[in-house]
């Protein structure tokens, strides 16, 4: 990737918000037949939270996020000139990036949604990467923000345990192609086995018959649990490892592993494949669930705020889920 790089790309702050609403699994095990015992030991998860109130949207989470960001950056949001949005809960099927764009007075950047659910966020980067190493623009605005809690079956213990709403951002700037942070990626797609995790559309109505209109409205989240399980401990490392080569970086020289925040035997599946240590691994779904595309600059942040990451230190971040899509971005940390 280096040979086409004309400058770099560098982290220069991250940001994050959750929702207030906290729901523990001993209130899940109120409305579902389940127990926390059973959800801690199978995910992880011990918590998560709920965006509540009335008109809340991911758009409210993207914005608080974005703002910390921002700040931290020391960045005028009118300095932006790029905002990506990884959400595959908008508020608006047109896109909510607009409306981000508009909340923080980001008045000279482009906005458009990334929908890549859980991988969201390393397709961002990997998109931002472009637009900055090519020259094209100094600032981006990258969000990974999702709301899953407005499209699941609450009575469906198999998904309901899972999942919570929060948003992350990153600010990503071009830099000189030595203090380049972004170093390469991998990713892949295979819609073959689309069917194993979706929220999909269905057609309901046919108002006029006469004219083949149908109406329809998107259904809760459906998912395979064990096939997905077994995709993500199976593929992850395989995308890892691939990365690393085309790298050359061998996997003791990680420093630390950020993988989407799915489900915490996941996270040890996949590091004990690689050989990692497990104290190498960036974990809080225990507090959050899987946020979908937040869960990466969620835990990304949170790290950052606990002090755990050095100047150039490896991270390989992973990311993984509906498409199927999954891929890798492997980051030095460049501290400002
Ligand atoms: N509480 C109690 N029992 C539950 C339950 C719950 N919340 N959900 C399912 N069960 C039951 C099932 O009904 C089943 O009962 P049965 O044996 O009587 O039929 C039993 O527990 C085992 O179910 P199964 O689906 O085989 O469990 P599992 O070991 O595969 O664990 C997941 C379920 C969802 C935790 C696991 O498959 C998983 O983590 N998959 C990956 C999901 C994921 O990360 N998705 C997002 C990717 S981005």
């Amino acid at each position: 990737m280096k040979s086409f790089m004309l400058q770099g790309a560098k982290i220069l702050a991250t940001g994050s918000a959750v929702p207030d609403s906290s729901l523990n699994n001993y209130q899940i095990s109120r409305i579902v037949k389940t127990s926390d015992e059973w959800i801690s030991t199978r995910t992880g998860i011990k918590e998560r939270r709920i965006l509540t109130g009335d008109n809340k949207s991911v758009v409210d989470l993207a914005v608080l996020a974005s703002r910390k960001a921002l700040n931290k950056a020391s960045l005028h949001p009118s300095e932006i000139n790029l905002i990506i949005l990884a959400t595959s809960s908008p508020n608006d099927l047109f896109g909510s990036a607009s409306r981000v764009q508009s909340k923080i007075g980001a008045i000279n950047a482009v906005a458009f949604d990334l929908t890549a659910a859980c991988s969201g966020f390393v397709l961002g980067i990997v998109t931002a990467t472009q637009f900055l190493q090519n020259c094209k623009y100094r600032n981006i605005l990258l969000i990974g923000a999702d709301v899953l809690s407005k499209w699941i079956d609450w009575s469906d213990r198999s998904t309901c345990i899972l999942f919570g709403d929060a948003a992350g951002a990153i600010v990503i700037q071009s830099c000189s192609i030595e203090d380049n942070s972004v170093l390469d990626f991998q990713l892949d797609t295979d819609g073959d086995y689309a069917n194993y995790l979706s929220i999909l559309y269905q057609q309901e109505l046919n108002p006029h018959p006469e004219l083949n209109l149908y109406q329809g409205s998107f259904k809760y989240v459906y998912m395979n649990g064990k096939e997905v399980y077994k995709f993500a401990v199976s593929q992850v490392p395989l995308s890892i490892l691939k990365c690393l080569n085309s790298l050359n970086i061998k996997v003791n020289d990680i420093d630390w592993l950020l993988l989407h925040q799915a489900n915490e035997r996941i996270l040890m599946a996949v590091a004990e494949k690689l050989s990692i240590n497990s104290n190498k691994i960036i974990a809080n779904l225990n507090k959050y669930g899987n946020t979908s595309a937040a869960s990466i600059p969620l835990a990304l942040d949170e790290a950052l705020q606990q002090g755990k990451i050095s100047n150039n230190d490896i991270i390989v971040i992973a990311g993984f889920g509906a498409g199927l899509t999954w891929g890798t971005v492997v980051v030095q940390w460049k501290s400002s």
